[in-house]
């Protein structure tokens, strides 16, 4: 009797502090929503305009009579990016040297959605010590072909890996009292012609392939802003484009926060103004260096036509809303700003561990890696050996706190006991064929070495201008092929010749062609732009200190031309006439396309290799109505301590529309000790089954069979069992 009184009681208390939690949070709900509506009664018609457009490079305009700030908004994607002032001048006397981490492509490559959070944390809270409000990242368009020259600060070809990848990094982001912005909202896939170009795609390969990232990050993340592209989506800009920003994003996503315009991606005011455009930043370089922002498209002009009745107020006011719902819900006003700190030893070790876990073993023959510490000497050839990158890439530029470069790294680590012999190899400039004085001394560090580490690939340039730089991986240009820039695929073979014991470190944002060499190369790494401490993580997984763990987010193909939106699509268009860039690869982006059109890729999406090798076993399916629970066992069968990507994959044998024959549902990291295993579980809801029908322009699932596929890339699938939904 006592016992059930007291169960009562608890029941009791419980209820009520829902009660009152609910009520708490709906009264501040409510109050919230009242302030903005007081606020925005007491501001005139032209403070209001004002609040909708750029104050200068990066700040839209406050209203300081009535305590509304300025919104401070910085690059970018993946460290805060140095001062420009108010103007479009970098200003070089600001401390402003900040955690660069990897660019987004490695973080990817990781496969943690746990370190997305740790990365966007340091974001954040680097970003609210600089004063700034809104960090302009992630960068989430799907990487369709190897030649997007901004594919190394985007995630994946896949959306689902994209989807769990951006989720933890607003999340970080925002934690920290600073507002995310995912970009580029939508089908800014190329930077050829990136202002101009009016893009083609199906219904289902916009539901399938590239809306699903920007949805996982309004519904799960809960960005609170979000830049619309440069770019025109059938036929409209899609800074003016009524169906994406007004019918799906806001509507039909529940989008609650404000959308602002690329820089000068807003051509017209009264298309802007009723289509779902809050915030028009950027300036038309033409106002330069003075602009005048009340000439903005969202400036007077739109103060002119509600005057002459032309344009409705209440649109303005809502926009004005969505603004300050963002400034309240960060603290900008009524609230407490977080600090932020700076340049902590915490964040460059966040920077390191993204760097340890996102660079990719891509082959390694022989297991000639890890190094042994006891070698006698290694050659490090290859400019990208001693090249920092961080300032390089266009608007994601970081001026870098220190930068470990790979000869750095590995000289960190190599000490007085290892010889390192280095050489250039070859010269960065555009379109110039091999130095036969560069290779020369390369192949005599080759030989007088016991082992060669190559350290190549793309660059991505030290200033913000692209093509002086010759940048290859950067903003406002595309890659012309795939091919080795510089000579270096001579300069490889010629080292080869003279040390076949050379390792090939690639850096850059995506695939190479390495048709030329990679047969007789025993091993490969793919290290992208890998942060401040990149080189001390790559040395770290070249010395075995770090087992490597990071898995390709993309697939790599052999050529080019294998790539699809090379053969079935186009890329980058005809620019030079029409200007229309169709989509006809459709939902067949990266490995949906190599596996259903069987093409042999040179390294397959999710592939990555380890010290250790992992047995996958005992794969079991437990069916609810259409949900199935997915477990397996994953041992460590190797000698040291690794962890391994474990990926899950969906097949429908047979549907009313065509399905790719995998299609990614899920993923987990697992870290195992030698000999230890675990079970590893995944659930699939019934949307994993479904896909998108434009016939019936919805989401459908066709009943039958569906195989599960388990394994360690999607190509190297361990495990398979069917079951009928
Ligand atoms: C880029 C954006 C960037 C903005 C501000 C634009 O050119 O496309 O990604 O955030 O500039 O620098």
């Amino acid at each position: 009797m006592m016992m059930k009184k007291q169960f009562c009681t608890k029941i009791w208390m419980l209820a009520i502090a829902t009660f009152c939690i609910l009520q708490t949070n709906g009264q501040a709900k409510f109050d919230t929503t009242a302030k903005i509506a007081a606020l925005i009664s007491k501001l005139t018609l032209e403070e209001k305009v004002k609040m909708i457009h750029a104050s200068s490079s990066f700040t839209s305009g406050g209203v300081p009579r009535l305590g509304i700030p300025e919104l401070v908004t910085s690059d970018g994607p993946h460290g805060v990016r140095p001062e420009h002032g108010r103007d479009w001048v970098l200003d070089n006397n600001s401390l402003d040297s900040g955690t660069y981490l990897p660019v987004g492509v490695c973080l990817a490559a990781t496969w943690n959605p746990q370190l997305g959070y740790d990365f966007g944390s340091v974001l954040g809270s680097e970003a609210a010590f600089r004063g700034k409000n809104v960090i302009l990242g992630p960068g989430i368009n799907i990487i369709r072909s190897p030649l997007n020259g901004r594919n190394f600060e985007y995630e994946s070809e896949d959306p689902f890996l994209v989807s769990k990848m951006c989720v933890g990094y607003i999340k970080g982001v925002q934690d920290q009292g600073v507002s995310a912005c995912v970009k580029h909202y939508l089908a800014n896939n190329q930077e050829s012609k990136r202002f101009t170009i009016n893009v083609e795609m199906s219904e289902r390969a916009l539901r399938e392939i590239y809306m699903p990232g920007f949805k996982a990050a309004v519904q799960e993340g809960g960005v609170n802003t979000l830049m619309s592209s440069y770019n025109k989506f059938r036929g409209q800009w899609v800074s003016h484009s009524n169906y994406l920003l007004n019918q799906v994003l806001k509507k039909e996503w529940g989008f609650k926060g404000l959308v602002m315009s690329d820089w000068d991606a807003v051509h017209n005011t009264a298309q802007a103004f009723w289509n779902g455009m809050d915030l028009e930043m950027g300036t038309d370089l033409g106002m330069l260096p003075n602009p005048d922002y009340g000439k903005f498209k969202l400036g007077d002009t739109v103060a002119a036509l509600i005057k002459a009745n032309k344009l409705p107020e209440y649109l303005l006011d809502e926009k004005v809303r969505r603004i300050l719902y963002v400034m309240f819900k960060t603290g900008m006003i009524d609230g407490q700003a977080k600090k932020g700190e700076y340049n902590t030893k915490a964040h460059q070790q966040t920077a390191l561990k993204v760097a340890e876990e996102g660079i990719v073993l891509l082959k390694n023959e022989n297991n000639i890696l890890p190094l042994n510490k006891n070698i006698k000497s290694i050659a490090v050839i290859g400019f990208n050996a001693d090249r920092k990158q961080s300032m390089g890439g266009g608007s994601s530029q970081v001026r870098a706190f220190y930068e470990i470069t790979p000869l750095a790294g590995l000289k960190n680590i190599a000490g007085n006991k290892i010889k390192i012999n280095y050489a250039q190899g070859y010269n960065i400039v555009r379109g110039a064929g091999p130095d036969q004085k560069l290779i020369d001394e390369a192949v005599a560090a080759a030989s007088k070495s016991d082992v060669v580490v190559f350290v190549g690939g793309w660059t991505h340039g030290y200033n913000y201008s692209v093509w002086s730089d010759n940048a290859y991986d950067a903003e406002d240009i595309d890659k012309a092929d795939m091919n080795m820039p510089f000579g270096q695929d001579e300069l490889i073979k010629a080292v080869q010749k003279a040390n076949p014991k050379t390792v090939v470190v690639l850096m850059g944002g995506g695939a190479i062609d390495m048709t030329q060499w990679v047969d007789k190369t025993p091993a490969i790494i793919q290290s992208w732009y890998a942060g401040l401490e990149g080189g001390n993580a790559l040395a770290k997984i070249i010395f075995g200190e770090v087992n490597p763990s990071g898995k390709l987010p993309m697939t790599f193909p052999k050529k080019l031309q294998d790539n699809p939106s090379f053969v079935l699509g186009e890329y980058p268009g005809d620019t030079s006439k029409t200007l229309n860039v169709h989509y006809l690869d459709d939902i067949y982006v990266g490995y949906r396309y190599y596996d259903t059109y069987k093409v042999e890729p040179q390294f397959a999406f999710g592939h990555g290799l380890s010290y250790t090798t992992f047995d996958y076993s005992d794969l079991k399916i437990t069916q609810a109505g259409n949900t199935a629970l997915v477990t397996f066992t994953l041992k460590n069968t190797g000698k040291v301590p690794g962890a391994e990507i474990a990926e899950l994959y969906i097949h429908q044998q047979k549907a009313l529309l065509p399905r790719p024959e995998k299609e990614l549902k899920g993923f987990q990291k697992i870290t195992l000790s030698p000999g230890e295993q675990k079970t590893v579980s995944i659930t699939l809801s019934e949307d994993a089954f479904k896909y998108f029908n434009d016939v019936k322009n919805n989401w459908v699932m066709d009943n039958g069979a569906f195989d599960i596929l388990v394994g360690g890339s999607s190509r190297s699938i361990k495990l398979k069992s069917t079951i009928n939904l």
